[in-house]
């Protein structure tokens, strides 16, 4: 098998891997990072969310050998010496309920506030309409983002 090399979260890492494994499956089972969830597999839930190159993206459809040489950031690579404003917004909105959407809906937020220092309404619902929440916390994801843009 092939190995794939690329910056994860400032480490280059390598992965043996047939060309099409979904790169969530890499991060999850091969290099144990399991803060990008497994939701659906297929795109639309959002439970993944991850950075490639700092925009947001879902690695349960994107192959492992596309972000060959790529920078990926996952919700474990988000924080420097504290917690990033976003996660800290998180924390005093008390967002989370279960939690398991909340790593894919916190880098959504950051991929949004990096376009958009002031998102409206409007905003914030159009970035983040793909980001599911079974347990229903938008109210306080869209309070949660306003408290880090201020
Ligand atoms: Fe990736 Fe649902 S698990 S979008």
């Amino acid at each position: 098998m092939p190995a794939y090399q690329f910056i994860l979260n400032g480490q280059t890492v390598s992965v043996d891997a047939p060309s099409d494994l979904p790169l969530l499956w890499a991060l999850r089972d091969l290099l144990g990072v399991t803060g990008p969830k497994y939701g659906c597999g297929v795109g639309v839930c959002g439970a993944c969310t991850s950075h490639l190159e700092g925009d947001a993206f879902r690695p349960c459809i994107q192959p492992v050998s596309g972000v060959a040489g790529a920078h990926v950031t996952t919700i474990e690579g988000l924080a420097g010496d504290g917690l990033h404003p976003v996660q800290q917004a998180w924390i005093a909105e008390d967002v989370a309920q279960c939690g398991f959407c909340q790593p894919g809906q916190i880098m959504a937020a950051v991929a949004l506030l990096r376009k958009n220092l002031d998102p409206t309404d409007a905003d914030i619902d159009a970035a983040m309409s793909d980001n599911v929440c079974r347990c229903g916390t938008y109210v306080r994801i869209r309070a949660a983002i306003k408290r880090a843009a201020r």
